[in-house]
């Protein structure tokens, strides 16, 4: 071997698009939190966005009984979930569509990589928004246009923002990501503004992908899917990590406008040369959870009545800590920014999200994630706050004991989701602290 090849590191034949990334910072927060608590620190885990709730009973029947399925099945999935899947958005979110315009696939971030292979567009996404739709970009090399938000605009796009973008260049062919309820900041966008956008993306043919994973978890069950109003330029994302608590059981959808079958096809020819079909028994039994019924109706009502008075009063506890906040209006998270005591944060050295999230998790042992990992600047004291580090299936149990239409009261979530109270006590006095 030539000397000069024989001194150079092995990572040089890294793909440079891959060489620049580090780990999911998401993992990386949950490695630490584990190292951390191996050395005997109390941790609170606000960092990981993993649904509290266990899976619906009746959906792990499903599974139980179909765990013999062992075969490959076709690569844009199972006909009966397909026809499953797409049936519940005609009747969710008044979608006209049929089970040959859903791909099935093994979650959807899986999903959403294909698909920004596949499509050869600009990715449009706004600043803060969910920690891997850029890396995703950068992995097969997309040029990435965010869109910055402010708290003041409860951190979402603007009709006005996507004109002045599109503008510019009209004919470019561009891939929008919109996500809500939102990860990071707990927002949702309203039906009028989700008309107004949609009409600005017809004008200039911008592809939406609408990340919808967590519709069903909109504090007041009123999400509303912009396919409504940009049917034959949206595609729907959605899955069961979120709602049914079954993150780890990988399976995502995407329902495709008919216009766009080109594009599911061209999707499921990636799938079959990489992953080949989503696992058959979760297949199976994820036909029952997108048939719907009495069983999964309430368990999602109890899921957001919980959601709606721990997010409340964690939004009220922050605010009053001397932190910015908007107030959450579905999934599990609150986007804290701490700009107002930004001059004492520095006083105290901190002069980035990163810092900030570190010495919070060093000294009081709650874990958030910077808002620089959702595409904020590095120099604002942003931060993601998870609100998930409570048993689900207690809290499920005791809220079926509360009547229907009254609310959750304080001495609920004292009882039911005290290490999340805790957590947040914690961080506010930190915040008081500096
Ligand atoms: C906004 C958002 N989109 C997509 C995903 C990916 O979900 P899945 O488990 O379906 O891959 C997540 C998971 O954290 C998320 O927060």
């Amino acid at each position: 071997m030539p000397r000069s090849r024989q001194r150079t590191s092995p990572e040089v034949n890294l793909n440079l698009n891959v060489r620049r990334l580090g780990q999911s910072a998401t993992l990386v927060i949950n490695e630490r939190c584990a190292e951390l608590r191996r050395e005997g620190r109390e941790i609170y885990r606000f960092g990981l966005g993993q649904s509290p709730f266990p899976v619906p009973a009746c959906v792990v029947e499903e599974l139980r009984s179909h765990a013999f399925e062992k075969d490959y099945l076709a690569v844009k999935g199972l006909r009966e979930l397909r026809d499953a899947v797409a049936n519940y958005h005609r009747l969710r979110d008044d979608i006209d569509c049929a089970g040959d315009d859903v791909m099935v696939g093994p979650g959807s971030k899986e999903l959403m990589f294909i698909l920004q292979l596949v499509y050869y567009g600009e990715l449009v996404i706004p600043t803060p928004s969910w920690v891997s739709y850029a890396p995703q970009a950068h992995i097969v090399g997309r040029a990435i246009h965010w869109v910055q938000t402010t708290f003041e605009n409860c951190w979402r796009i603007t009709p006005d923002q996507l004109e002045a973008l599109c503008k510019v260049d009209p004919q470019r062919p561009r891939l929008l990501i919109l996500n809500y309820p939102d990860n990071p900041s707990g927002e949702s966008y309203e039906s009028d503004e989700l008309r107004a956008l949609a009409k600005v993306a017809r004008r200039y043919k911008v592809l939406i992908l609408s990340d919808e994973i967590y519709g069903e978890l909109h504090h007041r069950g009123q999400h509303v899917s912009i396919a409504r109003y940009y049917p034959e330029g949206t595609i729907v994302s959605g899955g069961l990590s979120k709602w049914c608590g079954a993150g780890g059981w990988r399976l995502g959808t995407f329902t495709f406008p008919r216009q766009l079958r080109w594009l599911l096809d061209a999707m499921a020819v990636v799938a079959s040369e990489t992953y080949t079909s989503t696992s058959a028994p979760i297949q199976y039994a994820a036909i029952r959870a997108f048939e719907g019924g009495l069983e999964i109706e309430r368990y999602l009502h109890q899921s957001r009545r919980i959601l709606r008075a721990l997010g409340q009063a964690l939004y009220q506890a922050v605010e009053k800590s001397g932190a910015r906040v908007a107030k959450p209006r579905g999934g599990f998270y609150l986007f804290p920014d701490l700009t107002p005591v930004a001059g004492p944060l520095r006083a105290r050295g901190i002069q980035t999200s990163r810092e900030l999230c570190h010495r919070l998790l060093e000294e009081t042992g709650v874990a958030m994630l910077p808002g620089s990992d959702f595409g904020r600047p590095d120099d604002e004291f942003t931060t993601r706050m998870a609100y998930v580090d409570f048993d689900g299936a207690r809290a499920l149990v005791a809220a079926e004991g509360v009547p229907l239409d009254s609310r959750l009261e304080r001495t609920f979530l004292t009882t039911y989701c005290e290490r999340v109270l805790k957590g947040c006590d914690l961080f506010c006095d930190w915040i008081g602290a500096v």
